[in-house]
This record gives C-alpha cells, sequence and structure tokens, in this order.
C-alpha cells in the first residue's frame, strides 16, 4: 500500500519539469536585525512532499510563516500559480497550517472540528458532512464522528487535526512539526500514515521538521536549512548520498568523518591521501568551493559503507575498540588513532575479539569528499 522511499525519490525526480506552483524568491526575514532568513531561493511543484530540515533555530518555522501570511518577508517575493501574494492576508491564501500542537477546539466533537472550515466558508451542511465523513474514513476515525475531541489519544487528535486541513482542499497543506508531540512509536506510525495520505490526495505538503530520519522517510524532497540559509535542496537520495558539505553529511545520517588531504583532481573525483592511515584514494566530491592540492578535505563515509575485512586485504588497519549489535547487523567500533574511532558494519558472523587488529575498506564507489569547513554543527536541542 505505501510505496518506497526509492520510489517516492524517483516519483520525486520525475517531476522535475512540472512547473512550480510556489516560488519563494530572494527571501528574506529580519527580526529586529536578527537574520532570520536569507535570500531563499526555492520552487514547490504541485503533489509534492517537500520537507524543511534543520536545527533548531534555523529558521523553519520563519519561513513556512511568511507562506502562510502570519509573518511578512522584510524583501522578496513569494508566488502563487506565478501571482505574487506577498501582501495578501492569511485567509485569502488557498492555504491551511497543521501545527505541532493540533489547535483543535476542545470542545466540539470531531466531527464538527473537521467540519469547522466547510462551514465557515458556507459549503452545503450536506455536501460538508459527506467531505467530513470521507476525510474521517481515511484515518479510520469514521466511527468516532460523534465524540468530543478531548476523548481522543494524541495521535487520534494528531489525525483529526490533519483531516481538518485537508477537507477544506487546500492548494498547499503546511505542516511545523505536527508529529511532534508524539511518542516516537506513535509518531513513526504516524509518518508511514502521513505519507500514504499524502500520495493518496496528492495536496502539494510543505512540512517542517529536524528529525532528519522523518524528513528522509516521507519526502519526495528535502530542503536543508543552516543559519536562515537553503545548503542544499534534492531527494532524500541525494542529499544522504550526495552531500555538498560537511554539515549536510553530519547533518543527514550517520557518518564518518575522516580527514584528509587532497592531492588533485582525476576523471572521476578528486586523489587524497587520508590524515591517520595515509590511504590514498580518489572519492566524488559535489561541493561547489574549490578544493585544490594541497588543501585539508573531510571523506564522509557512513557505516554501512565501511566494511571490516583481514588486515592484509583492507584499506586501513586499526584495533577494534567496541561492539554494537543493531539486529541484523553488527557496528564494529575500530580505533585508527588513541583518540579517533570509526564505525564500520559488520555480519554478526565476522568474529573479531576486542583489542584485535582489524582491516576497515571503503565500499568501491562509496565516501564524499566534503570541504572542511571551520564551524561544526550546534546541537539541535
Ligand atoms: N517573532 C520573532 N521575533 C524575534 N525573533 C524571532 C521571532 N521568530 C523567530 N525569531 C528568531 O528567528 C530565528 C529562527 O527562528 P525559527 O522559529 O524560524 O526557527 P526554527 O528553525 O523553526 O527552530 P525550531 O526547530 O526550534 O522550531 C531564531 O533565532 C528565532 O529566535
Ligand atoms: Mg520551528
Amino acid at each position: 500500500m505505501f510505496d518506497s522511499t526509492v520510489e517516492a525519490s524517483a516519483q520525486g525526480a520525475a517531476r522535475t519539469h512540472v512547473p512550480s506552483l510556489l516560488s519563494l524568491r530572494h527571501v528574506r526575514k529580519e527580526f529586529d536585525g536578527l537574520v532570520a532568513v536569507r535570500e531563499v531561493d526555492l520552487d514547490v511543484r504541485e503533489g509534492e512532499f517537500i520537507t524543511l530540515l534543520g536545527p533548531s533555530g534555523c529558521g523553519k518555522t520563519t519561513l513556512l510563516r511568511m507562506i502562510a501570511g502570519f509573518e511578512r518577508p522584510t524583501a522578496g517575493s513569494i508566488l502563487l500559480e506565478g501571482e505574487d501574494i506577498v501582501r495578501w492576508p492569511p485567509e485569502l491564501r488557498p492555504f491551511n497550517m497543521v501545527f505541532q500542537n493540533y489547535a483543535l477546539f476542545p470542545h466540539l466533537t470531531v466531527f464538527d472540528n473537521v467540519a469547522y472550515g466547510l462551514r465557515t466558508a458556507r459549503v452545503p451542511e450536506e455536501v460538508a458532512r459527506r467531505r467530513v465523513l470521507s476525510a474521517l474514513e481515511m484515518v479510520g476515525l469514521e466511527d468516532r464522528a460523534a465524540v468530543n475531541v478531548k476523548a481522543l489519544s494524541g495521535g487520534q487528535q494528531q489525525r483529526v487535526a490533519l483531516v481538518r486541513a485537508i477537507v477544506n482542499e487546500p492548494k498547499v497543506l503546511l505542516l511545523d512539526e505536527p508529529l511532534g508531540a508524539l511518542d516516537l512509536k506513535l509518531r513513526k506510525r504516524m509518518q508511514d500514515e502521513l505519507r500514504a495520505i499524502q500520495r493518496r490526495v496528492n495536496t502539494t505538503f510543505i512540512y517542517v521538521t529536524h528529525d532528519q530520519e522523518e524528513a528522509l522517510v516521507m519526502s519526495h524532497r528535502i530542503v536543508l536549512i543552516r543559519d536562515g540559509q537553503l545548503v542544499q535542496v534534492g531527494t532524500p537520495e541525494d542529499v544522504y548520498q550526495r552531500p555538498q558539505t560537511r554539515f549536510v553529511a553530519e547533518f543527514v545520517g550517520e557518518a564518518n568523518m575522516l580527514g584528509c588531504s587532497v592531492l588533485g583532481r582525476e576523471a572521476d573525483g578528486i586523489r587524497v591521501r587520508l590524515d591517520l592511515t595515509g590511504y590514498e584514494a580518489v572519492f566524488a566530491y559535489y561541493g561547489s568551493d574549490r578544493l585544490d592540492p594541497g588543501e585539508p578535505g573531510l571523506v564522509a563515509v557512513r557505516p554501512e559503507h565501511l566494511h571490516v575485512a583481514p588486515p592484509e586485504q583492507a584499506d586501513f588497519v586499526g584495533l577494534l575498540a567496541g561492539r554494537v549489535l543493531l539486529g541484523p547487523v553488527v557496528i564494529y567500533e575500530i580505533a585508527l588513532a588513541s583518540d579517533y574511532v570509526v564505525r564500520a558494519q559488520a555480519q554478526p558472523t565476522d568474529n573479531v575479539e576486542i583489542g584485535a587488529r582489524v582491516g576497515v575498506s571503503v565500499l568501491p564507489g562509496r565516501g564524499v569528499l566534503v570541504h572542511r569547513e571551520e564551524s561544526a554543527i550546534e546541537p539541535t536541542d
């Protein structure tokens, strides 16, 4: 019933030539001299599930509120099907917003909460009734229509908040961390559900989260934001497999960051020498800043792209410092130096003693070179 992430990415990529529904042009927002959003350019396509992802305070909510019309940009324009709507009040924009705290009417029933927008828009009661019931059916709550929303669980309330927004058939649904208040298990289930609903109704979703896993699971495209600036926009696969900067490599998924120096450009990438091990190899580089011979870089390698091997056949060698069982795989923590440990994926059958020498190899074609930026990522919470 649910399409896989790979299919979803392919779908996102296939939309490349569809004209955009919503466009942000040089959008900037300052609050008393503090720049919250800087010169954002973004095109959102019809039917797309696009996620704004970045650490706390990077400007995600501000960007969403400007699209909704709750904040006026300091500069720039917001175009809906080519028309600048930057001066339109929120109620005239064909958008709906879903918040983290649901914002349901606590004294109303499930039905009346969902029907509220349709009644305000003077949709005939019988039509509204049909639409509300079919929307509730979509999330399995049709038999709870007459119940007061306060009697529902957190996950059920979140579903009501979602269908209340969808039932108005907005052109764009804006969602600001809508699963933030749910526990982990429910959150995961709701991610699948939300994703399936979006694919079914085909409404454009602009979704905000600081949870990279959530972004990878649900989105056609992910917009990485740092300090109010877009740093990379692409399919989940793009940002995971082809990070353009150190920030993206570290923020999306887990990566070992191996210091290296640049030797020179070759046909299929850039040749580098790893600092700790002296290992030389060619890695792909997707960044836009120049990386010249002699400059320091970092090779970002996912644990699943680093495999253990007999020392004599491996790219480099370390000492096994620890072992973490993750169900079907084991993560080996391998010390390349007294203060540097890499994480590599092994099979549970690999049997190396703690403290023993162990070889590590980068899978062919894996590992991506990134610029060694000065600043590290700030913690998200
Ligand atoms: N109304 C406001 N007045 C002044 N500063 C604001 C206002 N709203 C946001 N900011 C500032 O703008 C920056 C971006 O805030 P924003 O709420 O957009 O971040 P966010 O990415 O949504 O963070 P989080 O993940 O914590 O929700 C922050 O430095 C914040 O303090
Ligand atoms: Mg926010």
